[in-house]
């Protein structure tokens, strides 16, 4: 695994003349899973839409396979094989999921018609050779987020990807969607493609990625193997400062109850909540996905304003 897929070379962005990439450097290699790591506002994303032509760097070169290329939008880069999956997922919620994996690109007969039997088909090869089943027919704004991410997978399959990039696909899945999600980025990897993955939940880095590169302030910190480095180190090169300083606890001031909640219950919805919320705090209620927090964020643990976590 020495080759290198993609190399980005000193890449600098600005925005409306503010630099937020300063000569930033990546590299993939084939088959590898290639973790993005930095905090908000770090450049991850902005870095991901120069390799995917959503935007233009304002220095710097891109090398894919040896050569340096410029997409200037995203379909240059598609077509190239590079193929990328944001948070705001981008299916047709009234087609079906085969007609979303095959959108714009139907299989036709002799005649220029949609072929659908070829189109079914070979939906259902690709979700079988992915080992994802889903219903072909089943129209996407029926799914669960977990699923559309399936879908858009596949899709970019369909097209030949040879590098998949994910911006925070895990942050809206329950920890079974998760691990399925993983299972089926692991078997991608396997299967020769290279993948760069954006998260913030360091465990999961630990747990599927072979390499991650730190960002600091649109700045490239480092290069590492996940089995060369931990959590701490990891941490320090993220915010450039050791873990004990990473939530500083402030004194807040904390008023009196401004809102009480007892034995709040709503139709199968959620049941029996209770808290007291008071002037100058921060509440936060914690739940799985699932857990029912959209209708009322039904955790039980409570943050005080600039508590450590
Ligand atoms: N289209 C834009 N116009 C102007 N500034 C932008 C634009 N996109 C990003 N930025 C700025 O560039 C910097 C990097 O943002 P970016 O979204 O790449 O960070 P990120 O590492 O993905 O953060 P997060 O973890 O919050 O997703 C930030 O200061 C952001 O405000
Ligand atoms: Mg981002």
């Amino acid at each position: 695994m020495n080759e290198v897929i993609l190399e980005l070379k000193k890449v600098i962005k600005r925005f409306s003349g503010v630099e937020v990439l300063h000569e930033v450097s990546f590299n993939l290699k084939p088959g590898e899973i290639h973790a993005l790591l930095g905090e908000n506002g770090a450049g991850k994303s902005t870095l991901i839409k120069i390799i995917t032509g959503v935007h233009q760097p304002d220095g710097g070169e891109i090398w894919l396979n040896a050569h340096p290329v410029q997409f200037r939008d995203p379909h240059e880069s598609r077509q190239a094989g590079i193929a990328a999956i944001y948070q705001e997922l981008s299916l047709f919620p009234d087609l079906d999921v085969a007609e979303n994996i095959f959108v714009g690109r139907q299989p036709t007969t002799n005649s220029g018609r949609i072929d659908w039997n070829r189109l079914y088909d070979e939906a259902g090869k690709l979700l079988t050779s992915l080992g994802v089943h889903l219903d072909l027919k089943q129209k996407t704004r029926q799914l669960s987020i977990a699923q559309q991410q399936m879908v858009e997978i596949a899709r970019a399959f369909s097209i030949n990807a040879r590098i998949l990039i994910m911006d925070e696909p895990t942050s809206s899945l329950t920890l079974n969607e998760v691990s399925d999600l993983f299972r089926l980025v692991r078997r991608l990897r396997d299967g020769g493609t290279s993948i760069i993955f954006i998260s913030h939940r360091l465990e999961e880095l630990f747990e599927l990625a072979d390499r991650v590169t730190v960002l600091r302030d649109g700045n490239f910190i480092d290069t590492k193997s996940l089995n060369e480095v931990s959590r701490d180190e990891l941490i320090k090169l993220m915010v450039g400062r050791t873990i004990s300083n990473l939530f500083p606890k402030q004194a807040a001031n904390i008023g009196p109850v401004v809102l009480e909640v007892q034995n709040l219950s709503h139709n199968g919805l959620f049941e029996n909540i209770n808290f007291e919320l008071h002037k100058g705090e921060i509440l936060g209620l914690a739940g799985l996905v699932g857990a029912g927090r959209s209708n009322f964020w039904c955790g039980a643990t409570r943050f005080r304003k600039n508590k450590n976590r």
